[in-house]
């Protein structure tokens, strides 16, 4: 057992300005407003500005939560950055946005896991802090997610949207521990579910597979939604077991924002009223890694969450990955 524990200080986000309707797709693919919303539960999404990064994206979600926690940046020992739309394949997200922020030399690095890597992220930043090394980390999802978007093809590209969240993690003592408990895990054998092919060392990028559009996202949506609610609903329930903590106990179930019917049937699943269950699709689409720090600071923002309030996180991903952790506001 570590001397230390870690809380959440504080929360951040932010979302480019730049807003595309349902309409607006109506426009550019065979689709409907009414098919968009039935489906998916999705009115907009946010789509990041031609020059707008995802370093630039996630030094604003982070500098907020730096700001309402009243922390330097020079304070901070460790940035990680959950993403699966890096700025540069290396250097690493984390790199830009330490510069952006004004922090110091501190350990910067990426994570990829898809839409698990927010939680991921989350999870090693944690045990870094009880550790001992570490006293403050910022840990960030942030997603230009557009740029993997082919905005051809109607299966996918009503999804998903672009933004980001931050927590700042502070090491405390391991009685102000309120970073509950987690479950991590992912299974190889889905890797070709949902993918973009090209980019990396499989199928560098070429011209022919410009082309053919393989520096896209690809999804078998349905297979990927029948996993996706047993694996949430599993990793939740492991989570909440670890913590020792009961449905009943949770405040606010933040589910990663892919789909608002398996959001629905992962909350039947695990018996949580609705009203319990926090949803921002409509407004944002699936912004990958950045949806449930995003989430959690709308809920923080808006006074919806009291010191004391358990929250469950739980995410599915591209991998496959699913992830959960229950943590203590
Ligand atoms: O974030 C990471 C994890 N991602 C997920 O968890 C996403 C999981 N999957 C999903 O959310 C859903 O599967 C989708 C929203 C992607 C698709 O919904 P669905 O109810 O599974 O639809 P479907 O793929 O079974 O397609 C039904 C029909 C098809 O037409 P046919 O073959 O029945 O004639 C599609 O071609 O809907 C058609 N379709 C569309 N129609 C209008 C697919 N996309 C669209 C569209 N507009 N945008």
């Amino acid at each position: 057992m570590s001397a230390y524990g870690v809380k959440i200080a504080s929360t951040g986000s932010y979302i480019p300005e730049r807003v595309v309707t349902n309409l607006d797709l109506e426009r550019l693919v065979d689709t409907s407003d009414e098919w968009i919303q039935t489906r998916t539960g999705i009115r907009e999404r946010h789509v990041a500005a031609e020059g707008e990064t995802t370093s630039d994206m996630a030094a604003a979600a982070g500098r907020t939560a730096l700001d309402r926690a009243g922390i330097s940046p020079a304070d901070l020992d460790l940035i990680i950055v959950a993403t699966l739309s890096p700025d540069t394949f290396f250097p690493n997200t984390a790199c830009y946005v330490q510069r952006k922020i004004g922090a110091g030399k501190c350990a910067s690095f990426s994570i990829e896991a898809a839409c698990c890597g927010f939680l991921y992220s989350l999870d090693v930043a944690a045990s870094m802090l009880r550790g001992g090394g570490f006293k403050y980390a910022l840990v960030i999802g942030a997603e230009k997610i557009s740029m993997h978007v082919d905005w051809t093809d109607r299966t996918t590209c009503v999804l998903f949207g672009d933004g980001a969240g931050a927590v700042l993690l502070e090491r405390v003592p391991a009685d102000r521990n309120t970073f509950l408990a987690s479950s991590l895990g992912a299974d190889g054998n889905y890797t070709h579910l949902l993918r973009v092919p090209a980019g990396g060392s499989a199928m560098p990028i070429t011209h022919e597979a410009i082309d053919q559009r393989e520096n896209t996202i690809k999804m078998a949506g349905r297979e990927t939604f029948k996993l996706a609610v047993n694996a949430m609903a599993g990793a939740a329930e492991e989570a909440m077991r670890r913590a020792g903590v009961t449905i009943d106990q949770v405040r606010w179930l933040v589910p990663h924002q892919a789909n608002k019917r398996i959001i629905s049937m992962v909350g039947q699943r695990l018996h949580i009223p609705e009203e319990r269950v926090y949803i921002n699709l409509d407004r944002y689409g699936n912004t990958s890694a950045a949806s449930i720090p995003i989430a959690f600071d709308e809920i923080v923002r808006a006074d919806r969450i009291a010191p004391g309030d358990t929250a469950l996180f739980v995410a599915f991903g591209g991998g496959l990955t699913w992830a959960a952790a229950v943590v203590r506001w």
